[in-house]
């Protein structure tokens, strides 16, 4: 097995592909604005560019893809990429994480396609605090999605709630019972100040620590779960057996053992979600550079990344959202939905 190691000795071993920038959603924590400048339609990569770049990433050593946005299932004709990427690519796993608004429509497809696993995003149970956090009435929709991706035969379905205080920190325990019936794991995420995040407070973030004592106030002791290599999620067992998880980006960064790059729809390549800047990949891809000249701009980008964004955010003082908005407006690139969470 190939292995690409950078400054920190980390391998390259998950791709996180953002398949569209668009989002039928407006959530609090990634897209708060009236407006955005969208990425220009040409300037996507289309199917057959997307899997060519995945299988030089696959080349280098990425092991495990997964489909971000925005929403990807905005995407048209996404089951087909996915069939490609399993056909062509030797990723081991082809996953996606999506807002589920139109998963009961698409599961059956997606898991005929050949996609691996499903997490969905659900802050709240409420109707009327899903409309507050993400301007749509949805929540029926994303409740059906996850139904139909466990009835399409997914397992291992995970469901992710980023945990804000005075917004959705009341809905700990009735987000666990809801994950128990619908036999997923839930996983708290804190805040992030990441660019989009532009009413980032760190009132709003529910600290790990926090969440761990609401859970075990409610549920007893819980037992920390071995086994977390390079996941962002941190995992937990209820007294009862089930488990759960917490991502705690912004007050225990995970960056030493990372292995996440990121590709944006039109081919910007990141080393880290923080990152302001990238390697444009589409400009040689569309002047026809040769599949060696391509991987080894990869190996010589993988090789010197240094980054550690989330550890440097959590060291400086005085936080608060990374970006302005003034400087998102100019550069989409830095914002949440672009570079798919
Ligand atoms: P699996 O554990 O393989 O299911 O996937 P995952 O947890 O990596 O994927 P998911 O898309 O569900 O991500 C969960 C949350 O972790 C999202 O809020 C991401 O923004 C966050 N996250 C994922 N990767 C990183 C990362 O490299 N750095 C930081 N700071 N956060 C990340
Ligand atoms: N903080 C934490 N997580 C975020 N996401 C988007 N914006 C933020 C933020 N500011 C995550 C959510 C969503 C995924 C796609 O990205 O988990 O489910
Ligand atoms: Fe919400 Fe995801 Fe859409 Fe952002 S991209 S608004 S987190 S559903």
């Amino acid at each position: 097995m190939t292995t690409t190691l950078d400054k920190w000795q980390r391998p390259l071993r998950t791709l996180r592909i953002s398949v569209t920038d668009r989002c039928n959603l407006r959530c609090h924590y990634c897209m708060p604005e009236e407006r955005y400048a969208w990425l220009p339609k040409p300037e996507l990569l289309d199917f057959d560019e997307v899997v060519r770049l995945a299988g030089l990433f696959c080349d280098l050593g990425v092991r495990r893809i997964r489909l971000t946005g925005g929403e990807p299932l905005l995407r048209r004709d996404l089951p087909v990429l996915i069939g490609m990427l399993k056909r062509h690519t030797s990723a081991e796993e082809v996953s996606l994480t999506t807002n589920g608004l139109l998963l009961e429509r698409f599961a059956a497809e997606l898991r005929e396609a050949g996609l691996d696993r499903v997490t969905v995003s659900i802050d709240t149970l409420q109707p009327d605090r899903f409309e507050a956090l993400s301007r749509r009435d949805q929540l029926s929709s994303t409740l059906a999605g996850i139904r139909a991706a466990r009835e399409a035969g997914f397992e291992g379905l995970k469901l992710d709630t980023v945990a804000m205080k005075g917004i959705n920190d009341d809905e700990l325990v009735p987000l666990l019972d809801y994950a128990r019936e619908a036999e997923a794991e839930v996983r708290f995420i804190e805040y992030m100040d990441v660019g989009g995040a532009t009413q980032w407070d760190p009132e709003r973030v529910l600290t790990r620590a926090e969440i761990l004592e609401r859970v075990v106030a409610t549920h007893g002791d819980v037992e920390p779960l071995p086994g977390r290599g390079s996941a962002p999620a941190e995992r937990f067992a209820l007294p009862s057996g089930q488990t759960f998880g917490i991502i705690a980006s912004t007050t225990q960064p995970f960056c030493g053992a990372c292995d996440r790059s990121r590709l944006t729809a039109d081919g910007l390549w990141l080393h880290c979600l923080y990152a302001l800047d990238g390697v444009d990949l589409k400009t040689p891809l569309r002047a026809g550079e040769s599949d060696d000249a391509l991987r080894a701009r990869l190996r010589e980008g993988w090789t010197a990344r240094a980054d550690r964004g989330a550890e440097q955010r959590a060291a400086s003082p005085d936080r608060q959202a990374l970006v302005p908005v003034d400087r998102l407006k100019r550069n989409p690139h830095l914002e949440m939905h672009t570079r798919g969470g």
